[in-house]
């Protein structure tokens, strides 16, 4: 997710340094790209490529005449981390600037309409587009405002956009869509940024937007109007979060705001779709698939594997990066090799894709733009999680998932699993209104050393991915299993001491795992089901059970049994006093 700031200040002085200021409050995400525009007599833009205090060292940002402005920290999507690329981002004129927030879905087709028409574009970003569009329908005759209003219908996919333009100066004007955007009054003038730990400094009277809705900064306060030109009257809220908070959005770790993210990382990567088609379509016929990935991201491999073989039919292997060479040399130029990472950095990863690239078609799936792998792999999808800080992944994790499903869909042919996954992200939302729940279940297990994690199938990797977050942040031993290898050894550690979660979704291997829940609990275990809601038997033959949606299905496990399993490690770790953010020994790129 990149950073916006615009404000017009009161007094006779200078925007840019307090633009800066606000806009170096974002810069714990780690962005690629900044930029500023300022009006003084004319927009003055200054921006590029690199981290904002490398740029501002160069470009002296914080040194723009002007008393209104906008400012951006780019998180690449659309288009590589170039200058170019960086926004704010000008019409054809160079009298509208515009900072964007959020995915463009239409960009294309609207960018080929207005090259039809004469226009021409510096950058490969979705976001060009949109001060174009601005610049199109105010020749036509309508003021800022209203330009936006004509442009915003146009789009597909989601905004926070932030604008201004030379023929109306001393004006800001902005409006969102499933992207966030907070209202800032204060003592030196008014504000508009994607994120309210960025102004906090200068605002803390703040008002949210709301969707549809229009607003317009002068020096004179902030008008809110609806779709019918309306003016809106609502009370700002006082924010009394600190700084540190409000970076966290008022969760108490970035691993509980990044949980709280993940039905928006779901909706926003699934917008790959016709990307993800058109890679599959440009490999051609792929008749082997080969995973390679790390920790979390090798569970998500696991679940690609499962759906690749199951919906395509096609032989797919999953290999963790350090052991790839062992058996790089079966591949061949008709398999696919894709590679899972968030970071798009680890070095594993980096050497098996150097080795994978000599002889087969590569795919990296990673959630950082400008990353070595995505300049590396001949093919490049970008999960849209958006920035991830805790160092335990989870939003990734589901981004990485969805875009593995994206990819089985499209080599399979098969739709309908996609149709399926559009109700994810409300499932998430459902078990994410249980942390209350979980986190008084916590409280019951804080005291344990070891605990296996059971699932079969789908369900397998869930298991292996919930005792990997409960090891890394609370440092209790966890262990996941298939659920038929139990009695091929575990179940010698299996006594009345053993939590044992058995994660059991509705679906084809149901009746199979309920056998080996039923074999743990003849040894004394104590047993935490998560299963379908309703589901009574199942509440019966456990101490604890976490109850989810009864519509999903083992297929779409992955996606949703995976969080209460987070969620519970979250809270076991906070229950002893750790800090999950932050993990001893472990760092959130792996470089050697
Ligand atoms: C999981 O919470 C860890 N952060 C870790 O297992 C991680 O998934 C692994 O190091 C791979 O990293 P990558 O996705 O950046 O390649």
């Amino acid at each position: 997710m990149c950073g916006i700031v615009g404000c017009v200040l009161k007094e006779n002085r200078d925007a840019a340094p307090i633009l800066f200021r606000c806009i170096s409050n974002l810069e714990y995400r780690g962005y690629d790209s900044v930029g500023l525009a300022t009006f003084d007599n004319k927009i003055n833009v200054k921006k590029a490529k690199g981290k904002i205090r490398d740029v501002n060292a160069s470009l002296n940002l914080e040194n723009m005449a002007g008393k209104y402005g906008i400012a951006h920290t780019r998180w690449a999507s659309a288009g590589r981390p170039t200058d170019e690329n960086a926004h704010p981002h000008l019409d054809e004129k160079g009298r509208v600037a515009v900072v964007h927030n959020g995915t463009l879905e239409n960009y294309s087709k609207l960018k080929e309409k207005l090259i039809g028409e004469g226009h021409t574009f510096k950058s490969t970003t979705d976001t060009e587009v949109i001060p174009h569009l601005i610049e199109k329908h105010m020749d036509e005759g309508l003021d800022l405002e209203h330009a936006l209003r004509k442009t915003v219908e146009m789009l597909k996919g989601s905004y926070a956009i932030v604008a201004m333009c030379e023929d109306e100066a001393g004006k800001i004007v902005a409006t969102r869509k499933d992207s966030p955007l907070s209202l800032g009054f204060g003592k030196e003038g008014y504000f508009v940024a994607s994120d309210t730990p960025a102004i906090l400094e200068y605002a803390r009277d703040v008002i949210r937007p709301r969707e549809g809705e229009i607003a317009v900064l002068s020096k004179n306060g902030i008008e809110i109007h609806d779709e019918n030109d309306k003016t809106i009257e609502r009370k700002p809220s006082k924010i009394t979060w600190t700084a540190d908070m409000a970076k966290k959005e008022g969760y108490d770790y970035f691993m509980l705001k990044e949980i709280n993210d993940q039905p928006l990382a779901v909706k926003n990567t699934l917008g790959q779709k016709n990307n993800m088609k058109r890679i599959i379509n440009e490999i051609g016929d792929v008749k082997r698939v080969c995973f390679v990935a790390c920790g979390t991201s090798y569970h998500a491999s696991i679940t690609g594997k499962y759906l690749i073989e199951s919906l395509a039919g096609i032989s797919c292997d999953v290999i963790i990066a350090s052991e790839f060479k062992y058996s790089a040399k079966t591949w061949d130029e008709d398999t696919l090799v894709v590679f899972i990472s968030q970071s798009g950095e680890t070095a594993d990863s980096m050497t098996a894709l150097r080795q994978a690239k000599q002889t087969s078609h590569t795919l990296a799936i990673v959630n950082v733009a400008g990353s070595a792998m995505w300049e590396e792999a001949d093919h490049v999808i970008q999960t849209q999680a958006g920035p991830e800080i805790g160092v335990a992944a989870t939003k990734t994790y589901l981004g990485q998932l969805t875009a593995i499903y994206l990819l089985a869909a499209a080599i399979s042919g098969n739709d309908k699993i996609t149709e399926e996954l559009e109700n994810v992200p409300s499932y998430i939302e459902e078990v994410i209104s249980k942390a209350d729940e979980i986190k008084e279940l916590s409280k019951r297990y804080n005291f344990v050393h070891n605990a296996f994690y059971l699932g079969r199938g789908f369900s397998y990797p869930i298991a292996l991915e919930g005792a990997l977050k409960l090891k890394e942040i609370s440092y209790v031993h966890g262990e996941g299993y298939a659920a038929g290898e139990l009695k091929h050894g575990p179940l010698a550690l299996v006594d009345e001491d053993m939590p044992v979660i058995v994660i059991i979704p509705p679906g084809a291997d149901y009746d199979k795992t309920l056998t080996n829940l039923e074999e743990v609990r003849a040894r004394g275990a104590s047993i935490l089901a998560v299963g379908s809601e309703g589901n009574d038997d199942l509440k019966s033959k456990s101490k604890e059970m976490i109850s989810i949606n009864p519509k999903v299905t083992d297929i779409i496990a992955p996606l949703v049994y995976t969080v209460p399993l987070q969620l519970l490690a979250y809270y076991v770790t906070v229950e002893k006093g750790y800090n999950p953010d932050q993990p001893r020994n472990l760092a959130k790129v792996i470089t050697v």
